[in-house]
């Protein structure tokens, strides 16, 4: 008898999993992406205002870049608006360049090495989720040149350019 409702719970264990629709685990990836991102500072940088206004930036202004450049030995990068950014590249392409992507500060990415691949994917999901919105990403200016923007400098030497 006790074993006959061991195997009605796993049998019933068994069938709750195909029942999950895919709408739900999208949501469930969204949601997770969502916590990440909070959680793993990129609106720190990456969403105009979020320190001023010590956080209490819409969650539709997240993640749409910035015009305060970081410059260092590799001249001056700007945090991309990855709202854009998601719209040009695929998933995959974004999986890669976590993979591959290193070499000048200030952008995470050997942080973004240690989450598992669904969390990666994770993060996508939510940033695409919150659909394209910002202006264009600045592009870097060369060492050389004296940025037209605020910057903030980055005094560590730069570790080698993979
Ligand atoms: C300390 C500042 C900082 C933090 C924190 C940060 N980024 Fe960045 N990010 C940058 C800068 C600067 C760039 C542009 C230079 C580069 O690509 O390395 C960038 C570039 C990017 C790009 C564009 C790459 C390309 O070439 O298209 C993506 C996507 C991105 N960041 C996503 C994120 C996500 C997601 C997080 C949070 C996990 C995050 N960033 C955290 C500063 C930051």
């Amino acid at each position: 008898m006790r074993y006959a409702s061991v195997i009605a719970v796993v049998a019933a264990l068994a069938l709750s999993v195909p029942a999950a629709s895919s709408t739900g685990s999208q949501a469930a990836l969204v949601a997770r992406g969502r916590y990440l991102v909070a959680f793993g500072a990129c609106n720190d940088c990456h969403t105009p205002g979020w320190r001023e206004a010590d956080g209490n930036v819409p969650v539709s202004k997240w993640m749409t870049g910035s015009t305060i450049g970081f410059r260092g030995p590799w001249g001056t990068v700007y945090p991309a608006n990855v709202r854009e950014r998601f719209f040009q590249i695929s998933e995959s392409q974004w999986l890669a360049m976590v993979r591959t992507r290193a070499g000048h500060p200030p952008m995470t990415w050997e942080d973004l090495r240690a989450l598992s691949i669904d969390d990666r994917r994770a993060i996508y999901a939510f940033i695409r989720s919150l659909g394209k919105d910002g202006p264009p990403s600045l592009p870097s200016v060369p060492p050389e040149r004296e940025p037209t923007t605020p910057y903030i400098t980055i005094v560590a030497p730069a570790p080698p350019t993979r």
